[in-house]
């Protein structure tokens, strides 16, 4: 290894192997060569127009990294030299292909602000990929959630049967949390969605660049207001891992909850063969390990926002070298979040409901307890604590007859209180109760499909 790869004019000693080791980022951020590439082209282009590099030279260094961009593409160039980063590893690249024309490719900008530029290209295009998944999976749970507006479950509080909703209603919930993770992608691209390059080093540059022009060749809005922010800034980095890890966290819910709905003991969902995995050693096992490793990455993803805030929380304006590590935890938690989504969208797709056993439990834990509390106030204005204590009695009839509530006659509920009424038996039924909840956002079959509406007709206005 040789100490010019480490880029420096003034260091003479051949740096050591140590320091190199610990120095070059090529191993992982060799994955920017596309950003890189774009960016150098787009740098290139401003430069020619600007006539601060020649139209021949422009030419060259443009050929030069399409040929470049080629040689990465089909593996002829294989990015793993001693070169420092991804940076120098093109740059020395180019040189060798075009010779001194590639030497001025460098000039009005520093690799402060081409890696601020290659990495938000980057976390921008990611961005969308990932908004674009979290779109297909809320279609998908959309679409089960349309098939299953009449169907009962227990909703839950503490994990304790609580009151009668539709699994349309919960995958509607989930369906809330990834439309509003959408929206904070959405709203992080358009925040950071102005370009960073012509910054230079920390403090602009005295060639006559016009930011404008690469700003708009790459796609931004806009260049960035100030330098010394400009390559100081990671916060781009830090709102997609933020957003990561909340769409994670709403995603690690919901597999838990496909854990437990696939345990004898619940029996509500059946994942497809494809989504599970057996034992080594016990044969009758079928295990969710697809939700159970969603779940697991999410603690992942967490550990990857809260060492990059770690990293700058201290660091004095601008670039620092512990910007180096903003790199590996955001291209671990993109991975992982393009991944999990694909994942997920597939399993909720390919899951079978279980509309008779959700049906069943709701027969356990008197879910309509609370409907005849309300019954009494209603109807017969019973103050309601006086109610919720005649309806505790129901509750322990029903319980040492080894029955639900909407199962006790209306001879049996007349015999704890006589104020009640025939009307009572019909509203004591889970189906009934459900339906009752017709406040707006409220369970009912008709208040969900309310929902579903709204959010079917949002989502038309996404794609
Ligand atoms: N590989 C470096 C990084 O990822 C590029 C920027 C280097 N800039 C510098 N002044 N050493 O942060």
């Amino acid at each position: 290894m040789s100490e010019k790869k480490i880029a420096s004019a003034r260091i003479t000693e051949s740096s050591s192997q140590l320091l190199q080791e610990l120095n070059n980022s090529l191993p992982f951020d060799k994955v920017l060569y596309r950003e890189d590439i774009e960016g150098s082209r787009a740098h290139a282009y401003m430069l020619a127009e600007q006539k601060i590099i020649s139209k021949e030279d422009y030419a060259q260094i443009e050929r030069g990294l399409v040929e470049i961009y080629e040689e990465v593409e089909s593996g002829e160039f294989l990015l793993d030299g001693d070169d420092e980063d991804i940076h120098m590893a093109i740059e020395g690249r180019l040189t060798d292909k075009i010779g001194d024309a590639g030497k001025r490719l460098h000039t009005a900008r520093s690799r402060n602000d081409q890696v601020a530029l290659d990495f938000r290209l980057y976390v921008q295009k990611n961005t969308q990929k990932i908004s674009d998944l979290l779109l297909l999976n809320i279609e998908t749970l959309l679409k089960v959630a349309k098939e299953n507006t009449e169907t009962l479950l227990p909703g839950m509080t503490h994990l304790q049967h609580a009151q009668p909703i539709n699994f349309a209603f919960h995958m509607m919930a989930y369906v809330s949390m990834f439309k509003r993770d959408y929206e904070r992608f959405t709203s992080s691209y358009e925040r950071n969605n102005y370009s960073p390059i012509g910054c230079a080093a920390l403090a602009g540059t005295p060639h006559p660049v016009n930011r404008r022009i690469t700003s708009e060749k790459l796609g931004f809005k806009a260049p960035t207001l100030n330098c010394l922010d400009t390559v100081s800034d990671r916060d781009f980095a830090l709102e997609i891992l933020f957003n990561i890890s909340t769409m994670m966290m709403h995603m690690s819910r919901l597999s838990e909850e496909l854990i437990l709905w696939s345990a004898s003991e619940f029996k509500f969902v059946q994942l497809s063969d494809k989504h599970a995995t057996g034992s080594s050693i016990m044969p009758q096992k079928k295990n969710p390990d697809i939700p159970e490793l969603l779940r697991g990455k999410t603690g992942r993803v967490n550990g990857n926002l809260v060492a990059l805030l770690t990293v700058m929380k201290g660091l004095p304006l601008a670039y620092n070298k512990d910007m180096q590590e903003d790199k590996e935890g955001v291209f671990d938690s993109v991975r992982t979040a393009l991944l999990s989504l694909e994942v997920l969208n597939e399993m909720i797709d390919e899951m079978t409901v279980n509309v008779e056993n959700m049906n069943k439990a709701c027969m356990i834990g008197h879910l309509s307890a609370t409907d005849l509390a309300d019954y009494l106030v209603k109807k017969v204005g019973i103050p309601f604590r006086d109610a919720y204590h005649i309806t505790g009695n129901v509750v322990n009839v029903a319980e040492d007859k080894g029955v639900d509530i909407s199962e006790l006659t209306l001879d049996e509920l007349q015999s704890i209180d006589n104020r009640i009424s025939v009307d009572v038996v019909e509203l004591l039924d889970n189906r009934a109760s459900m339906n009752a909840r017709t406040s707006e956002g409220g369970t009912s079959t008709v208040r969900t499909k309310e929902q579903i509406e709204s959010l079917v007709s949002w989502l038309k206005t996404q794609k």
